[in-house]
Formats: C-alpha cells, structure tokens, sequence
C-alpha cells in the first residue's frame, strides 16, 4: 500500500489561492510514488476539482453533517460532497474538536460519510494535559472506539493521529514517542486501515514519520499551503 499524504488546507486560503496551489500539486504529484489527496475550503472545492481532473490527486472536505439533508443551516451533506468528486472526509480534527465537536458526533459522521461510499479520515489526538497526566493512550483509545462504532465492519477508514499540542505549534512528536500510539490504533482499527501522523510535520522531518515501521502517510496542516514546498513532501512521502 503506498503512503497517503494529506494536505489540510484548513482557512489559509483564497478559492483562487486553493486553485493556483491545486496546480502545483497536480503538477508534482505526476512523479510521486505516494497517494495524494488536498482538502480545499467547501467553497474552492468545485474548481480545485476542476484542476485536479486527470491528475493523481484525490479531492478531501475538511468536514461533513451527518444528515443526509433537512433544516441544517450551513451544513454540508456527504452526499453533496460525494458530488462534488469528494473521496475523502477529514472528521472530528481537533480544531472541530475544541469547538466542541464531540465523540457521538464523530460517529455520526462516520456513520454518514462511509454510507456514502466516502473514506473517513477519523483524527484522534490528545492535548498537552492529557499527555502530561498520562491520559494520552486512554483519550486516543476511547476517541477511537467511538468513532469506529459509527464505521461498517470492512468499511475503508484512515485514522490521524495528532497529538493536539503539535497542531501548528512547530513541534511534532518525536516519531519514537508516537510509535506506541500508532501501535495501539493498528490494535484497535485492524491491518489495512491506514494510520497518519500529523501535527506540525514539513519537508524537514516528514520521513522520519512514514519510514521503516512508521506510519503509512501524514496529514499535513501550514507546510501543506507552501507551493514551494510541495515537491519536497511528498517526495519525502515515497
Ligand atoms: P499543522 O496541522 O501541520 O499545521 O500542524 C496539521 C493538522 O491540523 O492537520
């Protein structure tokens, strides 16, 4: 199975930023040995889709309802996404998470997006007072079983695991402390699920993370945006 790197646009950007940074990622991915997918704002994700079309480049949405449809304002349904030519969802991202996002959430959009054909890109994750009181495999323990209970038995499914304090902070995990975790969650979720890494990863300590033993790809925040950058991760990302 190759490595999958995941670009997490988050807000950074303009739509006309989001298409010009889809071009260089169309263009640097046609020599790349990993998969790669980018996660443009739902408003750029029609023209990024657009740019991508005949590139290797999977389209994400950084987020989903778990109604098929209703009186949801500002919502977004899977099925719209899936129309869209959206493969996959990032859900329950920490920064969802601290907006209250909750496990029984996280599982109803599970639920929703694998219903729809989608793969779920379920992130997991403690903060530093977790890590510090030593919650950190319990917390990523128990936000994953909640998040599985919402997933069909074969369905395709990623897990990141993102430790909350790594998130945009400039420091990653050491790949030694993550190990362990990345253990736990192959225990938990099964062989051929892939599990990322992410939080604070670049060009720099990238392959430290996905080498022998590691993880099976990244999911990537502020390096991701940098269209200098590009070739770089996802070459470290063979
Ligand atoms: P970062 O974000 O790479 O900017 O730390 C990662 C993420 O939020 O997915």
């Amino acid at each position: 199975m190759p490595k999958l790197f995941v670009g997490n646009w988050k807000m950074y950007l303009s739509d006309d930023e989001a298409v010009a940074l889809a071009g260089a990622y169309g263009e640097a991915a046609r020599g790349a040995s990993c998969e790669v997918a980018v996660a443009p704002s739902f408003t750029a994700l029609e023209r990024v889709a657009a740019v991508l079309k005949g590139e290797s480049v999977a389209l994400a949405a950084q987020d989903v309802h778990w109604e098929e449809k209703g009186a949801f304002t500002g919502e977004v349904s899977a099925a719209a996404l899936s129309a869209l030519g959206v493969r996959y969802v990032i859900i329950g991202h920490s920064e969802r998470r601290a907006l209250g996002e909750s496990d029984v959430a996280v599982a109803k959009k599970v639920r929703a997006v694998s219903g729809c054909g989608l793969v779920p890109i379920v992130c997991v994750g403690e903060t530093a007072d977790e890590k510090s009181a030593g919650r950190r495999d319990a917390v990523v323990r128990t936000q994953l079983e909640a998040a599985m209970a919402g997933l069909a038995p074969e369905g395709p499914c990623v897990v990141a695991y993102e430790p909350r304090w790594a998130i945009g902070t400039g420091v990653a995990c050491e790949p030694e402390d993550a190990f362990p975790v990345l253990a736990m969650i192959r225990g938990i979720v099964g062989a051929g699920r892939r599990v990322l890494y992410g939080g604070s990863v670049d060009a720099g300590n990238l392959a430290r993370f996905v080498g022998e033993g590691g993880f099976d790809g990244v999911l990537v925040g502020g390096a991701s945006v940098k269209p200098d950058q590009v070739p770089a991760l996802l070459k470290a990302c063979a």
